[in-house]
């Protein structure tokens, strides 16, 4: 089984990443092969500055092997050190209907937030059906947000298949249901883009002042509070375990504690569940070398895999 999945390297990881995408990829690297890429081509719809892109790439690659990522198991990479996957994109872009892109909802989520219309918004999907498609895929593990990204993978991968035979293989997504949507500070959810994120790797200082700015109603501390509508509550869930979150519960129940005490709380148990990682993630500092090398090897080994299906696809299409 192949396991593939994409981070953008468009600013900096949130717990909402985490649960939502990264602690799941991480999981699987133990259940087949796992690719794990850093989507500079992607980026580069949002991102215009070479010195942050390059930045953010490798901070990404950083903390995704704090977080857990092994490099002896998974290959992680650049997505642009396999340039294949734009010619895969042009083939797949031949294929693309119209229709089916402008019914994207990250498309058009993006045009409301303002965004610009370029073709290379717009083709996104197809670009990401590209990097799916040239490593065999199995399984996406992504957020439900990238659900129908997924979906429209499998569309194009159909369509390339009935004109052209069986050329790819229909990637299957893994959602996590549990953590379909990390709420953000504000109760929306998180996103970089609402700037409502709790950082996995943030400061400590900085890290309390979030917590603590969680959006609550204005129940006072003696009055019983609803639990089950609480941002707290829902962040709270992600690191405590079941015992100690029916404890938070009750106590919400009861009056008696203010917001405030249930954000030390939060914040307390947080902090402390991503220790071990901030941890690792000195010491991988510490290796000037390390990060430069497990993407130079993750690099080869996409290629080796990029290079077989493409072979397959020109040939197909008459390339070759
Ligand atoms: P952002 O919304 O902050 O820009 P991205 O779109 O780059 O995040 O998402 C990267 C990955 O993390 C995707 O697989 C996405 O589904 C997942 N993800 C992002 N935010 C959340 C969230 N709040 N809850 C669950 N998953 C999320
Ligand atoms: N579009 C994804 C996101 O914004 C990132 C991504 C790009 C991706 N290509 C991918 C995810 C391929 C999974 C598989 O989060």
């Amino acid at each position: 089984m192949r396991i593939l999945s994409g981070i953008q390297p468009t600013g900096v990881l949130h717990i909402g990443n985490y649960f939502g995408m990264m602690r799941q990829a991480i999981a699987l690297q133990n259940e087949g092969e796992a690719f794990y890429f850093i989507a500079d081509y992607h980026a580069l719809t949002s991102v215009r500055d070479p010195d942050v892109l390059r930045e953010n790439v490798r901070r990404i690659a950083l903390d995704f092997l704090a977080a857990g990522l092994d490099p002896e198991r998974a290959a992680l990479f650049k997505q642009s050190d396999v340039p294949q996957v734009t010619e895969l994109t042009w083939i797949l872009s031949t294929v693309a209907p119209m229709g089916l892109l402008e019914r994207a909802h990250s498309y058009k989520d993006k045009l409301a937030r303002g965004m610009s219309p370029m073709v290379g918004l717009f083709s996104y999907p197809v670009l990401m059906a590209a990097d799916i498609l040239i490593y065999d895929s199995d399984v996406v593990p992504v957020g439900k947000d990238q659900k129908q990204h997924i979906e429209m993978t499998r569309d194009l991968a159909g369509k390339m298949n009935e004109q052209f035979g069986q050329i790819f293989k229909l990637p299957e997504p893994r959602i996590q249901a549990a953590t379909e949507a990390v709420p953000g500070l504000d109760g929306q959810k998180m996103s970089k883009s609402y700037g409502n994120t709790i950082d996995i790797f943030g400061e400590e200082k900085e890290t309390r002042k979030r917590v603590m700015s969680i959006v609550t109603d204005s129940t006072p501390v003696e009055k019983p509070k609803d639990p089950s509508r609480s941002t707290i509550t829902q962040l709270y869930s992600l690191f405590a375990s079941k015992s100690e979150l029916e404890e938070m519960h009750s106590r919400f129940k009861k009056g008696g504690t203010g917001y405030g005490d249930f954000k030390k709380q939060l914040f307390e148990k947080l902090w402390e569940y991503f220790l071990p990682m901030r941890k690792r993630r000195q010491e991988i500092l510490a290796d000037k070398l390390y990060i430069d090398n497990v993407l130079a090897k993750g690099a080869k080994r996409a290629n080796e895999v990029a290079d077989q299906v493409m072979a397959r696809v020109r040939k197909a299409v008459g390339l070759r």
